[in-house]
């Protein structure tokens, strides 16, 4: 057994059987001057100091100043890609927008490309370093997609890697096939073709393999349609795949009301939200994802947080970690841009990285929390005054210690 000794505040989440909604996102209780003792990798028991049992702790952990939170839980990543996409984010700089970069071969078909020469193993190794990095900056569960491959072999290839990932790292790991991310330059002319190689060839062969989890598809105008989308989601229903989508990035086309009718997990991106999408969602089992490290990186606009909360609606955040449009994986940047530029009170923020997010790829019941019997994923923090002290001082390495499955780091 370890035990956590004045822990200045534990922020205790709370149990949950679905993600927290609308005005209870801001209600996140703690306890301050707390104790927590973890058995294996499991969190056992917590509560204040004065309450402490006696317990045979074979290791003591003073946490005096300190806050504790679970790890945070990353959502939407495109982790595994070949390689950086700098020259584009220069030609940004100098004043190309990232649709005119992909009308010209840059953008997603440029991820392709790089990775269709990778081999397999190349690419293991270097996404086996990144998430390493990700722990370290406190991401403790994640959802991986495929997406850069857009043939039956390099999705393959893609999914086949995070598999790898899932059996060498212990956090939980969600893979998503997004086949659906562009149509490839080979079917150029005949889109109709792709759809149906996704529908006819992809999903039954990668689901009966089990190398994905969820299907995504990227519903936006130059990329798939409304129509396409729910075919793809139709095909993905039928092999045991629940929907995550990219909708609403540039454009509002009505891809929120389908992904909800096929009972999509999340919906992710919404930038642009009209009002018809917010009633779309209400009432539904669909989660929305604010991506807010892809409008910091492209500088288009945030999604509109509050908005959604104000509805009552639960939201999570996540990096969209990629290439092309959100460069980096860290989620204490994500939860400190939800702050400052979703105006997410530190308590929605936090709710928003953890429990939402671990509710936004269907791994709550593990992570997400400090409930009695969840993994022992913690974050503890630099001494500091209070919680509200995370989102505030962006850009600080605010980490002190990580416990992963009930293991200091
Ligand atoms: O989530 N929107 C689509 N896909 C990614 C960007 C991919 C890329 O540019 O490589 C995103 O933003
Ligand atoms: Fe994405």
């Amino acid at each position: 057994m370890k035990l956590i000794t004045n822990i200045h505040q534990l922020l205790v989440t709370g149990e949950f059987t679905g993600p927290v909604c609308g005005k209870a996102m801001s209600q996140m209780p703690y306890i301050t001057n707390a104790y927590l003792i973890i058995e294996e990798d499991r969190i056992y028991d917590f509560g204040p100091m004065e309450d402490l049992p006696p317990v045979a702790a074979v290791e003591i952990i003073d946490a005096t100043g300190k806050i504790i939170l679970p790890m945070w839980c990353d959502s939407h990543t495109h982790l595994v890609y070949a390689t950086g996409r700098e020259d584009e984010f220069v030609d940004r700089i100098n004043g190309l927008s990232y649709e005119e970069i992909a009308n010209r071969g840059g953008g997603i078909l440029n991820s392709v490309a790089r990775l269709r020469s990778m081999s397999e193993d190349a690419l293991y190794e270097d996404a086996l370093k990144r998430l390493q990095q990700l722990i370290a900056l406190g991401t403790g569960a994640i959802e991986i997609k495929s997406g850069y491959g857009l043939s039956v072999a390099a999705e393959k290839k893609m999914l086949r890697v995070i598999a790898r990932l899932k059996a060498a790292v212990d956090i939980p790991i969600k893979a998503t096939l997004l086949a659906a991310h562009a149509i490839p330059t080979e079917y150029k002319e005949n889109r109709a073709g792709y759809v149906q190689l996704i529908i006819e060839e992809m999903i039954p062969a990668f689901a009966k393999a089990k190398l994905c989890d969820f299907i995504d598809v990227f519903c936006e105008s130059g990329y798939f349609t409304v129509a396409e989308m729910e075919a793809i989601l139709t095909a993905g229903k039928q092999h045991g795949l629940r929907p995550k989508v990219h909708v609403n990035q540039f454009n509002a086309i009505g891809g929120i009301a389908a992904a909800v009718n096929h009972d999509a997990l999340s919906v992710d991106h919404l930038e642009e939200l009209a009002q018809e999408d917010i009633e779309a969602l209400q009432g539904s089992n669909t989660i929305p994802v604010a991506l807010p490290g892809c409008s910091f990186f492209l500088s288009i606009p945030y999604t509109p947080a509050r908005r959604l909360i104000d509805a009552g609606l639960p939201l999570a955040i996540a990096t969209d970690y990629n290439p092309g449009s959100a460069p980096s994986g860290n989620m204490n940047f994500t939860v400190a841009q939800a702050s400052i530029q979703l105006r997410m009170t530190p308590e929605e923020a936090i709710i928003a990285a953890t429990i939402n997010g671990a509710f936004a790829m269907d791994v709550a019941s593990k992570v997400g929390s400090i409930t009695k019997g969840k993994k022992a994923n913690l974050i503890i923090t630099t001494p500091q005054k209070s919680y509200n002290t995370l989102p505030y001082r962006f850009g600080y390495h605010q980490i002190d210690q990580l416990i992963l499955n009930g293991e200091l780091l």
